[in-house]
């Protein structure tokens, strides 16, 4: 049978780079350990003034299209995903096919363009689309581009300021993939939620301690779902990525999921001694007793060696990245993939044939968790990725700049200030009217 999956990946960041330890904690007068410690960012990532979803997405496109020896006539597919969106009709994909057009012979007249919307799960939404295109036979020979892309901004002093990022993750998606195979198991969990929201407005207005509930629960419900259709267990899986809106929240998500698949299984027998079986509903009075019952056993479990291995095998290495840009929104589960296969080619451990439990998430709410396989083309492609020396290229700037460069995302004319970097052979944001032209 044919397999159908992520060719290949590239990564863009914005090129301006904000502290959270050095520049952000002193000027919000907070310990540096909140971030680094308890949100687990050491620093975000930030357009310059040129740069947007547009750019970034065109960027990382073009790298991954040169790369791959493609002319648009191979692409019959470009889905954006986005929640940065600036046009209400138009899809970014439209811009960004015309940024590569203007680089390439031909066009990409014939490819089906669009703009997948749903909070930051859009991009695994495309990646679906794009795998039952190809699965359907309606490709014709073509590969489909998707490209998760955003600028993922807070109010200034809203909560989630430090969790801020932005930057671009292309994906070719082609039958007989170098990467990854999307495999058919795949589980949701959704809800009508109004934790994240943004009704014509710029920034989200959030509540963050809700949304990490809301995180929760639709991920529960989730892996419920797969669990319908396949047994799991915790050993099953060399990588877990998760949707990353900032490391700390994995970390629950982890744990949650951890004792959820150990169910019924040999670990929760063999944790049994140490931390006693998991609490089951039969056993108490309400809902509420439950819970904290539960919330106790998954607090006494992240303290087992048993976790510990398994969690510093199959999620600790999903994070590097993210450490170091903050939340991209759509591309942020598919950076957690990609630094993983990264850090495992730098350890030499091999992934081979390896199993990927994918935890993907976007508020609003919707959880999809769906199983991927390791192909044996990953480390050519992973060792493709010049992402090191984007994330040491940017520019680091301090709370000063932050507060302009802040102010310019917001569409606020009256900011008016020259870029802090020089664009380097790269698509860049010239006016409303010409969008992306390369520089
Ligand atoms: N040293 C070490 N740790 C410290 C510390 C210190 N000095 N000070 C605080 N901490 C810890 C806290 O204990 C806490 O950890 P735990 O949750 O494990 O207890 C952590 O640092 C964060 O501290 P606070 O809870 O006080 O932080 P906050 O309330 O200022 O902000 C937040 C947290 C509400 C999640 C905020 O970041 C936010 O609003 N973020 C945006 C919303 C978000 O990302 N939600 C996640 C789920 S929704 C989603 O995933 C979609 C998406 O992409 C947005």
């Amino acid at each position: 049978m044919t397999t159908v999956g992520i060719d290949a990946v590239e990564i863009r960041t914005g090129n301006l780079k904000l502290d959270l330890a050095e520049t952000f904690a002193p000027a919000k007068d907070e310990d540096p350990a909140k971030y680094t410690k308890g949100l687990g960012l050491h620093s975000s990532s930030f357009p310059d003034v040129y740069e947007d979803i547009v750019t970034m997405g065109a960027n990382a496109g073009k790298r991954l299209m040169d790369r791959k020896g493609l002319e648009p006539d191979d692409i019959g597919r470009i889905d954006v995903a986005t929640e940065s969106a600036f046009d209400h009709s138009k899809p970014a994909s439209t811009y960004i096919a015309g940024c590569l057009e203007d680089v390439y012979e031909g066009d990409f007249h014939h490819a089906n363009k669009g703009e997948r919307k749903f909070a930051c799960v859009a991009g695994t939404q495309a990646i679906d689309d794009a795998v039952n295109w190809i699965g359907s036979g309606k490709n014709r020979g073509r590969a489909a581009l998707v490209i998760a892309t955003d600028t993922a901004l807070y109010a200034r002093g809203d909560s989630g300021e430090a969790t801020q990022g932005a930057g671009a993750v292309a994906m070719l998606i082609d039958e007989d993939p170098s990467l990854v195979s999307v495999d058919p198991v795949q589980g949701f969990g959704s809800a009508d939620e109004t934790d994240f929201l943004k009704p014509n407005q710029q920034f989200p207005s959030v509540d963050g301690k809700r949304s990490m509930q809301v995180y929760l629960a639709r991920m529960r419900e989730a892996l419920t779902d797969v669990e319908r259709q396949r047994d799991l267990h915790p050993d099953d899986f060399a990588v877990v990525p998760f949707h990353i809106p900032f490391p700390g929240m994995v970390r629950k998500g982890a744990a949650l999921g951890y004792r959820h698949i150990s169910r019924g299984t040999d670990v929760e027998e063999e944790l049994a001694e140490e931390i006693g079986m998991q609490p089951r509903r039969e056993d108490f009075e309400d809902d509420e007793a439950f819970r904290d019952a539960l919330t106790e056993y998954t607090d006494s479990l992240t303290e087992t060696d048993r976790y510990r291995e398994w969690y510093d095998r199959t999620v600790e290495p999903t994070l590097g990245i993210s450490r170091h840009v903050g939340n991209w929104y759509t591309g942020s589960v598919h950076l957690a993939r990609a630094s993983a296969l990264k850090e495992a080619r730098e350890s030499g451990r091999d992934l081979d044939d390896e199993e990927m439990l994918v935890c993907s998430y976007g508020s609003g709410a919707q959880a999809e968790i769906h199983i991927e396989t390791v192909q044996p083309g990953w480390e050519d492609e992973i060792a493709a990725l010049n992402v090191d020396e984007q994330l040491r290229d940017r520019y680091d700037i301090t709370f000063a700049e932050y507060e302009q460069i802040h102010e310019v995302h917001n569409y606020d004319e009256t900011t008016d200030i020259d870029a802090f970097t020089t664009p380097e052979a790269e698509f860049v944001f010239d006016g409303w009217g010409r969008m992306g032209e390369r520089k």
